[in-house]
Formats: C-alpha cells, structure tokens, sequence
C-alpha cells in the first residue's frame, strides 16, 4: 500500500537537530513534518547525551558515597571509609533506560502539541523533491510502534536533512555489541566488565570509560596520539583530567594504533587480546571488552543524497552555507551531518535557525559561541578560540590568566578544587576571545562565557559583574580579574598607576 502526504517542511530525522527545526517550523506556521526511522530525540536523547550523563551522574553519586561520605561524616553500614556499596547494573541501566524513555515522550509531546506531523520510517530521496518513506521493520524500531503505512511518499517546499552520524569503525574491530562495543552497546551494559579495553582517548572513550572505571572496571585507553582530546580542549585543562583519571586507576597508553583482537579460549564467557603498535612493535593486552571511539561518520552515505546530487564534501559533510542550505536551494542540512561540532546543541541551534530561514527570517550560524563539554572528572568546557588557534585569527597579542577553584570557597565547601578558569583576551581591546574551564559544574559555568563572546565582551565586562558568593561562578569573575592582574584571592604582582586608571568601571562603559 503506498500514500502520498505534501508539506511546506519535511525534515529527515528527529535528533536534537531535526525536532528543534520541525517544532520550530511549524511554531511559524508552516504545515510540518518529521520522518524518524527509529526513536524521537535521535542519538543525543536516546543513546547519546542523556543516557550516558544518567550512567555518568550515578557512578559519581557511588564515588562520592565511597570517598566523600565518610570524610563528610556520613556513614554507609557503619564501615566507616571500607563501607561496602554495590551497584546492581540491571537496576542502574534501567534507571538511565527510563531517564531517556521520558525525554523522548517529551519530544513526542511537544511535537503533537505543535501540529508536526510524525512518519515513522526510513526515508529516501527518489527525486529532490520527493522521499519514499519505508516502515521500519520491527527489531529496527527500537521496540517502538510503527504507526506508517508500507510506504509513503512524501513531497516538500522544504527539505531538512539531520539525518546525523554513527561509529567509525576500523580494520580489525567490526562493532557487533557484544564484545566489541560502540557507545551504544557500552551504554547498554547490564554486567559490569571485569576488565575493558578503549580504543580512542576521545569524548566518548574517556567518558565511558571513566563511569565504568567508577563502576569496578579496569580500564585501559589506547590512543594513537600523543595526547587525550587532541585538538579539542585546552592542553593544560587536559592534565588536570588526566591526572585525575590516573589516581583513580586508568590505565593510558599514548601512540597505542589498535589493529586486531583475538578470543582466547573457545568458552563463551572468555576474554580477549586486543593486539597494537606502539613504537613499531606489537604489543598485546586482555580484557572482557573492547569499547571502540575513534570518531564518529556522518551518515551521508544513506538517505539517498548523492543519487539525487546533494553535494557532499571529502569528509562525508553535506556541504552548506551560513543558512545551512546545500547545493539545492529548497534542501537544509543540520547537526552532525553538516559538519564539526558533531554537538547536540550546535544541530538544535541550526534546527531553529533553518526554520527560521524557511520563515523568511534573516538568519545566519556563527561557530564562534559553539560551547563544548566534556563530561570526564572534572569537566571540562570551552568556548571561543585555543590559544593555538589565536595567531591565526590574527591575535598575536595576548593576555592569558588562570584563577584556581582551589581559591574559591565555594568548591572548597564541596570538596572540588581541582581546576580553574582560564581566560584568554585580545590585549589591545580587552576582547574576551576563549575561555577554557575544567573543574565542578563547568557544564554550568560555561555558558557564562559563551554570552561574552556572543556579545564581544571585554574583561572588565566579566570582571565587574557582581557574582553571588559563595558560588562557584565567582572563579569565572576571578579569573577576569586575574587576566587584567587584579584577582583579590590569588596573590598577583601590583599594578602600575596607568593601568589602575585605566580599568573601565560599568558607569564608564554604559
Ligand atoms: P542524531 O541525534 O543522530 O539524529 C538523527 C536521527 O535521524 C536519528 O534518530 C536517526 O534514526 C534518524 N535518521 C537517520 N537517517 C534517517 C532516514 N533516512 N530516515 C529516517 N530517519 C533517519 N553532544 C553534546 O552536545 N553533548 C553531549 O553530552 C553528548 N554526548 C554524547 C554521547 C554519546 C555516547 C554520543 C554517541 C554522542 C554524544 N553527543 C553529545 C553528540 C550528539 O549526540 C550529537 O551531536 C547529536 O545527537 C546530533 O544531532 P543530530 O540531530 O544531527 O543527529
Ligand atoms: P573523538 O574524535 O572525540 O576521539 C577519537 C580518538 O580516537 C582520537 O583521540 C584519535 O586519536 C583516536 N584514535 C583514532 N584511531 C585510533 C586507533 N586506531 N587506535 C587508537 N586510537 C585511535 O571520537 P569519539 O570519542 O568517538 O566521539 C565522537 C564525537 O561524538 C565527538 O567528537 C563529539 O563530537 C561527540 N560527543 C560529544 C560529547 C560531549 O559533547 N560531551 C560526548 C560524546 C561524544
């Protein structure tokens, strides 16, 4: 049986990209639909984002009852700092299972109450303008109901394509979610590995492989750089979190090239050797299971895009410009599969802003206040430019400080003082240009700085804002001041008579 359905807007996906565009594009007033192969809310709210925060937050909720409690005065048994906590994993997965299934009926909620119309399927472009959308079978639907007639043919004003990614895999780890594990597969654990093998010392690699440390595994990171999260966070905000995952019993091994595994023994429950090159020889470790992260692929190899043309660039992005249309005037791209950041907040911002395109709005993406977090111990969480990437821009000239949580009360009240806040400024204008933090409730903290860059902040703008004390966001007031070399709680050297008058007050700058 086959139907034929027509909208002003049809998007391809419902990830934190697609529902965003398809909730806002109908909130204009647009007749909208959203076609989803498998579960509303995409990767991030299913198998992404939430659920491994959900596992994150309760490994952390077990480390601070097994280290902080007793220190704290809370007893657990009465065992004092050798209490014994267990974890029943099939309780915890479905805890993190029910955290997930109740932001994806949000998604479905909102979507109803906004009028968009949801196909549920896999949709194909058989022309520019027309998809065939196929019912998922079920096993492919993730348990859920598939209301879509065999196929349905769908025609479009508009097309927005956010589609997203999946795992890159490499010669001599096929992901079968068994015994090698992709995100997905390791968020699905519901026995905790004795002992397990990452490949890649990425985002996910290191935050999966933390909670699981936290959880009893032993854990070793292999990875091909020389250096965790390269490229992606401030080097020295990295340490920090490196040392850290050392003391808790993480084992990383730098220019480690994972090549092949191997079962030993034949029985069904026995381990594995994951072979790799490290200086040129080949070395061997054993472990229960190997969690594969070394990137992830957007998935413009499906959905039909190059049969009908859309252009795609040589890493496999769908090319767009600064209202994220492709190659075809009437066709949007988002998310992950228009692009780095590969974040959940970078696709719903350009969900919102290519319905607001198809709404006749001026709109355009900047990349510059694309936060980024890294949800390790601590976070870490950045915004606007690396120090490396400065010179490029043409900032030569820089003021750079860092103020330490270790000097705010706040943290040392809740027993978190590793890290601070670095700031890094344009020396002739005071221009905020990044701000690079690592330590408690930086997820939090971050998006403070990522207004100032929005609105090309200057320090003193950071520095005479009030902060409620005692609050951690004190550190970011801090380190302001500390880039302009007056931090009241660190020591710094005086400043000269010019700079002291020099300093902007907020009756001065309004
Ligand atoms: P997706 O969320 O991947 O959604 C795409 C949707 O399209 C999917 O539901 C898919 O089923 C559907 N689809 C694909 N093709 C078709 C088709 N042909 N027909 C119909 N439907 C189709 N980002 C953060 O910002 N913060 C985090 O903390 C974070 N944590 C993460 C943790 C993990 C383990 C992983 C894997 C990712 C994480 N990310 C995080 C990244 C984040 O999940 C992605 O950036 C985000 O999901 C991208 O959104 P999207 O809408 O582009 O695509
Ligand atoms: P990643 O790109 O973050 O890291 C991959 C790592 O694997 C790199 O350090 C690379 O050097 C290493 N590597 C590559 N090949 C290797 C090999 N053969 N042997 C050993 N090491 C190898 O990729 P990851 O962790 O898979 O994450 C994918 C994306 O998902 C991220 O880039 C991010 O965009 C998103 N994500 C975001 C999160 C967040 O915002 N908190 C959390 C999780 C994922």
């Amino acid at each position: 049986m086959s139907t034929q359905q027509n909208f002003d807007v049809c998007v391809i996906g419902a990830g934190p990209g697609g529902y965003v565009a398809a909730i806002r594009a109908a909130q204009l007033g647009k007749k909208t639909c959203v076609i989803e192969r498998e579960f509303l809310g995409g990767v991030c709210l299913n198998v992404g984002c939430i659920p491994s925060k959900a596992m994150i937050s309760a490994s952390h909720f077990l480390e601070r009852l097994r280290h902080d409690a007793p220190e704290m005065g809370i007893e657990i048994k009465s065992g004092g700092k050798s209490a014994e906590i267990n974890v029943n994993m099939k309780k915890l997965v479905g805890w993190k299972q029910s955290v997930s299934d109740r932001m994806s009926s949000g998604v479905s909620q909102l979507l109803k109450g906004n009028a968009v119309t949801v196909i549920r399927g896999e949709a194909e472009f058989v022309s520019p303008n027309e998809l065939k959308v196929s019912a998922s079978r079920p096993g492919e639907t993730n348990g859920k109901t598939n209301g879509a007639a065999e196929v349905t043919m769908v025609t479009a004003k508009n097309f927005v394509i956010a589609t997203g990614s999946r795992p890159i895999e490499i010669p001599g780890f096929q992901i079968d979610e068994k015994n090698v594990l992709s995100s997905t597969g390791a968020l699905a654990l519901d026995e905790i590995p004795k002992s397990l093998v990452v490949i890649g010392g990425g985002y996910i690699g290191l935050e999966i492989g933390s909670y699981l440390r936290k959880l009893g595994s032993e854990v070793t990171v292999l990875e091909a750089g020389s250096a965790l999260l390269n490229g992606v966070a401030d080097r020295e905000c990295v340490q920090i979190v490196e040392r850290k995952l050392k003391k808790s019993g993480v084992n990383v091994i730098f220019g480690a090239k994972a090549k092949a595994y191997k079962k030993m023994g034949d029985k069904k429950d026995s381990s594995y050797i994951v072979e790799y090159e490290l200086s040129g020889k080949t070395e061997k470790i054993e472990c229960d299971k190997i969690l594969l992260t070394v990137g992830r692929r957007p998935n413009s190899d499906q959905t039909g895009l190059k049969k009908v043309g859309v252009a795609i660039d040589e890493r496999g992005f769908v090319k767009v410009n600064s209202q994220r249309r492709t190659n075809f005037a009437h066709i949007f791209a988002i998310g992950d599969i228009a692009g780095q950041p590969m974040l959940a907040h970078k696709a719903s911002h350009e969900g919102v802003l290519v319905a607001e395109v198809i709404g006749g709005m001026n709109r355009a993406y900047d990349v510059k206040t694309v936060p980024a977090v890294v949800f390790t111990d601590p976070e870490i969480a950045s915004v606007g430019l690396l120090e490396s990437e400065c010179a490029a821009r043409g900032f030569n000239d820089l003021m750079i400080s860092k103020f330490p949580f270790a000097a705010n009360g706040r943290a040392v009240s809740l027993m978190e003082t590793d890290g601070f806040v670095k700031i890094i400024a344009d020396k002739k204008s005071h221009v905020v240009l990044g701000v690079h933090m690592v330590g408690p409730e930086v997820s939090n903290l971050i998006s403070e700085a990522a207004l100032a860059i929005e609105m090309g902040a200057l320090l003193e703008d950071l520095a005479l804002t009030i902060h409620p004390h005692p609050t951690l966001g004190e550190v970011v007031m801090e380190a302001a001041e500390a880039t302009l070399g007056h931090a009241i709680h660190i020591i710094q050297k005086p400043l000269s008579r010019t700079e002291t008058t020099n300093r902007p007050t907020t009756a001065t700058r309004t």
